[in-house]
């Protein structure tokens, strides 16, 4: 049985890794200021430390006796973070930075850290592979790169050992589905429930590769315990299958109207997955047409398409 400390796991990923670290038996401890996150997310069984990542000193009790940390916590919305620049650089720049120094001062043996796909932005081809220069869009797409960039730095400078997960879209339960600033399916999801037209920007042409948080979880218990990372390197987490948001919204069914695109997000993602099965032995196992019609369901909403 080991303790882990989850930074943001009263979110959506945080609170689905936690579920299942305590079903295999370990101790959870849960860092969150619920700035995004739920206390209904947080298990019964888990200690919570209801704190700020942004201030270093109040969070360093939180990390004593800690095995291991999966660094889910952030601000993580490309529109948010357009309008609010300063915030975002604050939880995702700082706050990652702070919980690395945290960590490697109480000699945390690991950091899983949650990175984010859109720090390949724009490239010229398909699939996404780690090895391809960075090229971030937008300000959460920048913060994010830099948190993976200091996780390495940690594990090269200090011996604290690190691992990014660039994930690519998660859905799932426990999505956030509150607040200006949701993603594409908990939009819908929403504009379905309220009998509106579901809103596409663009053309709805672009595409995303979209990954169950099933597999994410298993991705970062494969990363906390696999001994071929640590060193702070960076793999994909998508299915490595990209779905366009008009074939979405066909799924959920109804009334689509157009609105004018928004700047500073890639046209298409499609993660590479190489890397991840060879360091992790991961492999995704929902397939997202399933998964999606699961989750309507889950929704009380029947998938048409
Ligand atoms: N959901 C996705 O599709 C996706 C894709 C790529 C990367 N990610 C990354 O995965 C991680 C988890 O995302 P999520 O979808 O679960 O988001 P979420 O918003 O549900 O969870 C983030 C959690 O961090 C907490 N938090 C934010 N600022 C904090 C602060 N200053 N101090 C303490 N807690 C703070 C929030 O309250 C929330 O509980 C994030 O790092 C995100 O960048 C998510």
């Amino acid at each position: 049985m080991s303790l882990y400390l989850i930074p943001g796991g009263a979110g959506f990923i945080g609170s689905n890794i936690a579920e299942a670290l305590l079903k295999e038996g370990h101790r959870v401890r849960i860092l969150d200021n619920f700035s995004t996150g739920k206390r209904s997310n947080v298990p019964a069984d888990a200690e919570l430390f209801e704190l700020d990542f942004t201030d270093l000193a109040s969070i360093r009790p939180a990390f004593e006796g800690v095995d291991g940390v999966f660094l889910t916590g952030a601000l993580p919305r490309i529109p948010y973070s357009i309008d609010h620049p300063v915030e975002s650089a604050q939880a995702n720049v700082f706050g990652t930075l702070n919980v690395l120094v945290a960590a490697r001062d109480a000699k945390v043996k690991r950091v899983v850290y949650s990175a984010s796909s859109s720090a390949y932005g724009g490239q010229e081809t398909l699939p996404l592979h780690p090895d391809m220069p960075a090229n971030p869009l937008n300000p959460y797409a920048l913060h994010k790169y830099i948190g993976e960039k200091n996780a390495e730095h940690f594990a090269k400078f200090y011996g604290l050992e690190t691992v990014s997960l660039r994930y690519f879209n998660v859905y799932g339960p426990r999505m956030a589905d509150e607040g200006a600033y949701v993603t594409v399916i908990s939009h819908f999801v929403r504009q379905k429930k309220a009998g509106a037209s579901l809103t596409v920007h663009g053309d709805g042409e672009q595409t995303r590769d979209f990954t169950h948080v099933a597999d994410v979880v298993r991705a970062n218990m494969l990363a906390m315990a696999s001994p071929r990372v640590g060193k702070g390197e960076v793999v994909n987490v998508g299915a490595g299958q990209n779905f366009s948001i008009n074939h979405i919204a066909a799924i959920v069914g109804g009334p689509v109207e157009y609105h004018p695109g928004r700047v500073g997000e890639a046209r298409h993602t499609r993660a590479d997955i190489t890397r991840t099965k060879e360091l992790l032995e991961w492999e995704p196992t929902v397939e997202f047409e399933e998964g999606l019609r699961e989750y309507l369901r889950s929704q009380g909403i029947e998938p048409g398409g």
